[in-house]
């Protein structure tokens, strides 16, 4: 098995943090609903197809072998007119039985890993005034809180 290929280090959790594949969809759609976006295995299955194959995008899963996969991220790397390119989570979970595990902390540290190597300055991530844990989860990592903001939506 693939441990540590992202450099997650001797404090990573036990089994394997290594990049998302087709036979994670399944696993990577319960974990989504339990982030709240109900998800239809096929869906994500077609969305997988695409981001792993995006050079701009990192999709990586946290594997424990008597669990199977417990956790994933999914970050991208953008290029903002108004202060250039960055890395950015836009997704993260991590399964309840597997939380407070270390889990959260090897999935960050393989996007920080990544964007390191892509010679990306910062990693960023907007988190929900509503999720609570990811609030002292993020800060305890060594993220600053830097803005509050409104989301706006039209359809
Ligand atoms: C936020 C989340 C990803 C954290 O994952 P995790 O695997 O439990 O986090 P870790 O075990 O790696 O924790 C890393 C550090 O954060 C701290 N931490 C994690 N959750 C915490 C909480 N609820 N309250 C306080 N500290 C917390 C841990 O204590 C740990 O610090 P330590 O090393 O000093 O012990 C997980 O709770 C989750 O998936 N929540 C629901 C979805 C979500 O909020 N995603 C983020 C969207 S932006």
């Amino acid at each position: 098995m693939e441990v540590d290929p992202y450099g997650v280090g001797p404090n990573s959790p036990p089994g394997a943090i290594r990049p998302a594949t087709a036979a994670d969809a399944t696993r990577i759609a319960a974990l989504s609903g339990e982030l709240g976006y109900p998800s239809d295995p096929a869906e994500i299955a077609s969305r997988l197809a695409r981001l792993t194959a995006s050079d701009t995008d990192l999709v990586v899963v946290a594997e424990r072998p008597e669990a199977g996969v417990v956790g994933w991220v999914h970050a991208a790397e953008q290029e903002l007119l108004e202060s250039g390119p960055r890395c950015e989570i836009l997704g993260l979970v991590v399964g309840d039985a597997a939380r407070r595990g270390g889990v959260g902390r090897a999935l960050v540290r393989a996007v920080q890993s990544w964007a390191a190597a892509r010679g990306l300055p910062e990693v960023t991530v907007r988190s929900n005034i509503a999720r609570a844990e990811s609030h002292p989860f993020y800060e305890r990592l060594g993220f600053t809180r830097v803005k509050t903001q409104h989301v706006y939506r039209m359809r």
